[in-house]
């Protein structure tokens, strides 16, 4: 197979400026928090290296992450995996179908250090049949895919903690990635690739995009106790949410359309998870920086921690 063109090489050929490259990795690096001198570094070394090979395995989902993150701003997660990385498997984008698709699969893992993106959780109950890709269960092909990865990143809840198919009463036994290794039913052998998670119900999609560029251009990033990047989730949505100011001060609204909610009134009581979940929403914000859940008068379900579908009280009963 001929060597893979570099990041730079690729975007020349697609008629990509290298100064849209430079601006995509400048706000990357802001993303990242990093400091503006780390954008030069990135660029440099996306520059130098071949581009990565990308498979994308979907188990069980909804297919909302995969929705979510193709509909990134900038820097754009489409543009990231499908124009300047080789996006050579998913379920739901490539064009091929049925044995050629698999063949696909086969072709861009022969030789490894592919990295692997999987979305879904993976059924255990009924020899896998609640989620099958090309006539196997799919715990069949994410350990032929997962093996000689280099990287696997479980994106979404599900992937991540379990998500919905996970919820009581669990009726396909769905385990996330995570709890596949832990219960040695997913063998990566004796060089296991490391494992991110960047869980939420879908994830930011920029959060993806900066743990990608991250692992590529600066190594791994560092983790959190539940395998989340920190630089992403070491703070809650609360710490930073434009409603704090009221939760200090116990303003609080009684009902979405009080006039407590109106003036912006902390939404604790009316379920908000925010105080316990880790995610970057009220940091790097949705849709382009545009907005997230609290400041759109919505309270946080707690989508990027686990078990939120279980959780007492349900989506709307108080949290504490
Ligand atoms: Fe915290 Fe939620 Fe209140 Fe925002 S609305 S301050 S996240 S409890
Ligand atoms: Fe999810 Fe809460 Fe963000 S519900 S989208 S983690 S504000």
């Amino acid at each position: 197979m001929p060597a893979k063109d570099t990041f730079v090489e690729h975007l020349e050929r697609q008629g990509i400026s290298r100064r849209s490259f430079l601006k995509f990795c400048a706000l990357t690096a802001s993303s990242l928090a990093l400091p503006a001198g780390t954008a030069t570094v990135i660029a440099q070394t996306l520059g130098a290296i071949p581009r990565p090979t990308v498979i994308w395995l979907s188990a069980q989902e909804c297919t909302g992450c995969s929705e979510s993150l193709l509909r990134s701003f900038e820097p754009t997660l489409e543009g990231l995996i499908l124009d300047e990385m080789s996006l050579d498997y998913h379920n739901t984008l490539m064009a091929p179908a049925g044995a050629a698709a698999e063949a696909s699969r086969l072709q861009a893992i022969a030789s490894g250090g592919h990295i692997l993106v999987v979305d879904g959780s993976v059924p255990l109950n009924d020899g896998g049949a609640w989620s099958i890709v090309g006539g196997r269960s799919v715990l069949d092909v994410l350990q032929e895919t997962a093996a000689n990865a280099g990287l696997i990143i479980a994106v979404g809840n599900c992937a991540a903690f379990g998500g919905l198919p996970g919820a009581a009463p669990n009726p396909s036994a769905a385990r996330s990635v995570d709890d596949l290794i832990q219960a040695g039913q997913l063998d990566l052998g004796a060089f296991p690739p490391p494992v991110i998670n960047v869980p939420g119900c879908p994830p930011v999609p920029e959060v993806l995009t900066g743990v990608i560029v991250h692992f590529l251009a600066l190594g791994m990033p560092e983790l959190d106790e539940l395998g989340r990047p920190r630089v992403y989730f070491g703070q809650t949505v609360h710490d930073t949410c434009n409603r704090l100011p009221h939760f200090e001060a116990g303003n609080f609204a009684r009902s979405f359309d009080d006039e407590g909610a109106r003036r912006g009134f902390c939404l604790l009581n009316l379920g908000c998870k925010g105080p316990g979940t880790f995610n970057a929403c009220s940091t790097v914000q949705w849709n382009g920086g545009t907005s997230y859940p609290m400041r759109s008068g919505h309270g946080c379900i707690g989508c990027s921690e686990p078990g939120f579908w279980d959780r007492a009280g349900g989506l709307y009963g108080p949290l504490f």
